[in-house]
């Protein structure tokens, strides 16, 4: 199925500020270098906050992740679950269309949108509340025929159940994800052959379903009463006790390496000799602020030596460096820095001021190793690079 971005966009796209807490604190997960790997809960958080998921939205998400857009429009257009184009305000209902659901009686749910909703796939319905589309199989064979709702999986559907659902829907109600036909996952519907000792705990077998009904986060969209706003392990509470990710999770390399880190080394390092050294009484009145703005200085590194204009054989594209975005290259650009070479020679001090002043993250320069990256790509050629980037060889 072809996938594009639709034809009308919004001019711009940003995370509440809630939202963009929440989705600085899902990056924090995963480990030095490996930002990018917060790319699909960003984009399907973008996508809540919005109902769909536009242009400035997946390149804001590139912009927080550093990675180049086409990286983050691939993700967007491959997964199923990012709607490029507006849909249904309450729900958007995508129906299974692949062997085992049609067997089992995809064509006739299809009907039931078709009736209910709108004649044509992605149409939304003239309330706007609803709009829906056929996809391939979505893994829930064993419980066909099935339709993704939002977040979660509806099963062992029938014209009837379905119809109920999209009432339900409409009247405000967030119906029970799972089996419509009493099971709880895709044990046989004559009942359970194993696991027979909890066969009570309903929930004990769909953990997801007896979460996401307790708490109320089934078909509803993000709105800022939901319980999770920040990262799951950084909470007690319901997250905690249910045993998920509790609050004693093991920390991240990158809090790990915040907490281990000695508070400003180099500044103490290099204010012990200033101290012992007798200050000239003309220049006491004058030593405080001096001091401190050679610590800010000290601190943030210095800024790396810039270029006019690049070289007549044009810019690199900067944006190789894994790491570096479009936005990190514009920043680069804007320090007079274009080159691969001009990166290879940073010392300490110019990766201190990089680590400093990029927005959003502090310390990219030093995890993503920018200085190793460049200095490969300078000393053993492009092609080299390459292949060492794919194991992330720095
Ligand atoms: Fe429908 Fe696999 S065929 S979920």
């Amino acid at each position: 199925m072809l996938r594009r971005l639709h034809n009308e966009q919004p001019e711009s796209f940003a995370f509440t500020p809630a939202n963009l807490a929440w989705a600085e604190a899902q990056i924090t997960k995963y480990p030095v270098g490996r930002q990018a790997s917060a790319v699909i809960p960003l984009l399907f958080r973008a996508q809540e906050q919005e109902g769909w998921l536009s242009k400035p939205a997946i390149e804001y998400v590139a912009d927080m992740l550093g990675m180049p857009y086409m990286r983050v429009l691939e993700v967007a257009t491959f997964y199923f679950m990012f709607q490029l184009a507006p849909v249904g305000s309450v729900a958007h209902i995508q129906i299974c269309g692949t062997t085992s659901c049609m067997i089992c009686g995809s064509e006739d749910l299809i009907k039931v949108c078709k009736e209910k909703i709108a004649a044509h796939p992605f149409e939304i319905s003239a309330d706007g509340k609803f709009s829906w589309e056929e996809v391939e199989c979505l893994g829930a064979c064993a419980n066909a025929p099935m339709a993704q709702i939002g977040k979660d999986y509806y099963e062992d559907l029938t014209e009837e159940s379905l119809a109920r659902l999209i009432d339900e829907m409409a009247a405000g109600k967030a119906p029970r994800p799972g089996s419509q036909v009493g099971r709880f996952s895709s044990e046989p519907s004559s009942g359970l052959t194993s696991c027979i000792e909890v066969a009570g705990d309903k929930e004990a077998h769909n953990g997801s379903v007896g979460i996401a009904v307790s708490v109320g986060d089934v078909v509803k969209k993000i709105d800022g009463t939901e319980v999770p706003l920040k990262a799951p392990w950084q909470m007690g509470g319901q997250w905690g006790a249910i045993g998920i990710m509790g609050a004693d999770r093991p920390k991240s390399a990158v809090q790990q390496a915040a907490a281990a880190k000695p508070a400003a080394p180099k500044a103490e390092k290099a204010a012990a000799p200033k101290a012992e050294k007798p200050a000239a009484p003309k220049a006491e009145k004058a030593a405080a602020p001096k001091a401190k703005a050679e610590a800010v200085a000290e601190a943030e590194g210095a800024k790396p030596k810039g270029l006019k204009a690049p070289r007549k054989a044009g810019a690199d594209d900067l944006k190789v460096i894994e790491g570096v975005g479009p936005k990190l290259e514009e920043v680069l650009n804007s320090w007079g820095v274009y080159h691969y070479d001009q990166i290879a020679a940073w010392g300490a001090d110019e990766v201190a001021y990089a680590d400093a002043n990029v927005p959003r993250f502090k310390g990219r320069c030093t995890r993503d190793k920018w200085v190793a990256q460049a200095k490969i790509i300078v000393e053993e050629g492009m092609d080299a690079f390459l292949e060492r980037a794919k194991t992330n060889d720095y």
